[in-house]
């Protein structure tokens, strides 16, 4: 049987950890794409030295030739510099933009069939960007989709799962929007082991928590003071990729191209989606409150201003 192969572009620590997960699930070979070759050529060995003690058959190839990565079934775009402490994650558009447009033309050329799945922030926005650049090539939009709704879902549930005092496996969260500051945690779609979760907290601690998943990522920068996350962020990623490998059709929170979904059009933004073989199968329409609805579209919005404010810069420097 033939074995499904992923390429992991950037060999950071978003990258690397996800590499390591995709080996270790048994998901899929994995190639480890960086420009510091050294970099990517050194943890793809140090992980295929740990096979032997890890009883993984998967392999891992890096390095800085994209030529390692042909004929993967799915492209992971990790590279791009991540926020230091006092950055928002829009502060990153222009230097991650041109980073983004490099590895996914170079990625595409080897594998124009893959799915390609985005990490890079501010994330909504490269993924469109993504779109941008591959959908003249005639890449379908299903196919391009942003890893932020798992991530950010995660973190409600894992706060959920402290504050009830339960196994974080009883929630099933619901996180809908771009990735920043204004996502849209939606308690009323929440729920622990099918219970609604607004019948469970009070307004004023849901609201903590609401609050506490819209700065998620903050959090972990100011900790950390020299870089952002990874471990949520990979292991999110790799839920994604394994949903679509096994042709699971999860149901799982993606950035996605929206064409009057939710009356929003032209944008990505992350909304519940079916994932298969195809990528982005369905992309699922909750019934809002006028709140609700609202507060996405205003996140939709602060993505679109993203994707223009980045168009201006580079009309600027072209
Ligand atoms: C975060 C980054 C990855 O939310 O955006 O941690």
């Amino acid at each position: 049987m033939k074995q499904s192969k992923v390429t992991v572009i950037g060999a950071g620590n978003v990258g690397a950890t996800a590499a390591q997960r995709l080996a270790e699930k048994n998901i899929a070979n994995v190639v480890l794409i960086d420009v510091a070759e050294g970099i990517a050529k050194g943890k793809a060995l140090d992980l295929m030295e740990a096979r032997p003690v890890e009883l993984e058959d998967r392999y891992i190839l890096g390095g800085s030739d994209y030529a390692l990565s042909e004929g993967s079934d799915v492209v992971l775009m990790t590279a791009g510099l991540a926020r230091k402490p006092g950055m928002s994650r829009d502060d990153l558009l222009k230097i991650n933009a041109d980073i983004v447009t490099a590895c996914i033309e170079n990625a595409y050329k080897y594998s124009p069939n893959a799915i390609f799945i985005v990490v890079s922030n501010p994330v909504d926005a490269m993924t469109q960007l993504t779109y941008q650049i591959l959908s003249v090539k005639g890449v379908a939009k299903h196919k391009i989709i942003g890893m932020a709704g798992v991530l950010d879902s995660s973190r409600m549930a894992f706060f959920i799962a402290e504050a009830l005092d339960v196994s974080v496996k009883n929630i099933q969260p619901c996180v809908l929007g771009g990735h920043g500051d204004d996502m849209v945690p939606v308690a009323r779609y929440t729920t622990v082991a099918g219970v609604p979760l607004t019948e469970l907290l009070s307004e004023e601690k849901i609201n903590a928590i609401i609050e506490r998943t819209q700065k998620g990522g903050i959090e972990i920068v100011n900790l950390l003071q020299t870089g952002s996350a990874f471990y949520a962020p990979a292991s999110s990623a790799v839920e994604m990729i394994d949903a679509i490998l096994l042709n699971k059709k999860q149901i799982l929170p993606c950035s996605c191209y929206l064409e009057g979904e939710y009356g929003i059009s032209g944008v990505f933004v992350g909304v519940p989606t079916k994932l298969s073989s195809n990528g982005i199968e369905q992309i699922l329409e909750l019934k809002l409150t006028e709140p609700e609805l609202a507060a996405l579209k205003s996140s939709a919005e602060s993505v679109r201003k993203n994707i223009q404010r980045l168009d201006d810069l580079r009309q600027l420097t072209s």
